[in-house]
């Protein structure tokens, strides 16, 4: 399954990630971990030091190797050069699983062992200031939506996504990839209005998105809320000692963690397992071309010389059933 934790810079998206994967490691489930946020810090907040950190290879630096394996024998994807971060898979592509060895994982994710059990993790790499609106070509997330776009995960194996959401997510479609959205909400206007914000985009696409309120202090708080998101706020978290011990670098074991977030993991769990039963392979398949194609028209075919529009295979669906060349 493909979960999303989103929302503005600073809300806790990084923090409630790790501890979704923390929560999901302890309970033997299949993690893979990436990080997608401007800010990268996903790594030190499963623990890794600074340094283990730095060494982390990035996503965007492997998009050759990446375009590369991924377009397999697939006629319809000439070069490497003409794939773009949207170009959808089809026949003769190799698709991906979670729990693989394949060369993707090889050149890009690493294994963190955490106190109870372990995860990969994937990272972008630093965000730069070219990277940041207009470089859609060259963008660091290209990377995690072509893994997306080419991944088969089945139930009760987990891709975790700590990402902004920002304008990009929203023009290249990777805000569509995911069973389900957290979006994570402080208790404030603007909290609440980047929510506002993302279920415009998500409203059209059938996006499952919901609120996790997050650095909630009181009643007050909790109304606040409520009456502002309503039915969507699945929800909410209050101040953790246990994550301020970590952000210390001294955190406890994860067993030791707070009852009330330890329930609150268990309910994001709940959230994203139900929308195992929405899943619709055909929809998932329309949107990436969907995206592609506005892609190519935007920015794509001009900047590749070619008529991305091409590359889409009508007869693929992209699905648990469908077979990978070797
Ligand atoms: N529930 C919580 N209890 C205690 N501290 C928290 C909690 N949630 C977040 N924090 C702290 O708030 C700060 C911001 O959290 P975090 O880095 O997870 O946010 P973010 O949305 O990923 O931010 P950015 O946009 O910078 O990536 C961190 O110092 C984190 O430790
Ligand atoms: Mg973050």
């Amino acid at each position: 399954m493909k979960i999303a934790f989103v929302g503005k810079g600073g809300s806790g998206k990084t923090t409630l990630s790790s501890l979704f994967v923390r929560h999901l490691a302890a309970t033997g489930a299949p993690a893979l971990a990436v990080d997608a946020d401007i800010n990268q810090h996903l790594g030190a907040a499963l623990g890794l030091d600074e340094q283990e950190a730095a060494g982390l290879p990035a996503m965007g630096e492997h998009l050759p190797l990446i375009k590369d394996y991924l377009r397999g024998d697939n006629p319809r994807i000439a070069s490497t050069e003409t794939m773009i971060k949207t170009t959808p898979p089809g026949e003769g592509s190799r698709l991906l699983r979670v729990c693989e060895d394949n060369p993707v994982y090889d050149a890009c994710a690493r294994q963190v062992e955490l106190d109870d059990g372990a995860v990969r993790l994937m990272v972008t790499g630093p965000f730069t200031d070219a990277d940041l609106g207009v470089a859609c070509y060259h963008s660091k997330t290209g990377a995690v939506e072509l893994y997306l776009n080419h991944l088969v995960d089945g139930r009760d194996e987990y891709v975790v996504v700590d990402m902004t959401a920002g304008s990009d997510s929203f023009a290249s479609g990777m805000f569509t990839r995911f069973d389900i959205t957290f979006l994570v909400a402080e208790p404030t206007r603007k909290g609440v209005s980047v929510y506002r914000q993302y279920k415009e985009y998500a409203h059209d696409f059938g996006v499952t998105l919901k609120v996790v309120g997050n650095k909630v202090q009181g009643p007050d708080d909790l109304d606040f809320l409520r009456s502002e998101i309503g039915e969507d706020l699945l929800v909410t978290v209050g101040h953790s000692d246990w994550v301020r011990a970590m952000e210390k670098g001294r955190p406890p074991r994860f067993a030791l963690l707070e009852d009330a977030n330890r329930r609150a993991l268990r309910l994001l769990r709940t959230a994203a397992d139900v929308t195992y039963g929405l899943r619709d392979w055909e929809r998932y398949t329309r949107q990436m071309v969907h995206f592609h194609l506005r892609n190519a028209q935007s920015w794509g075919n001009e900047r590749t010389g070619a008529d991305l529009a091409a590359q889409v295979d009508p007869g693929f669906v992209l699905g648990e059933g469908v077979v990978t060349p070797a």
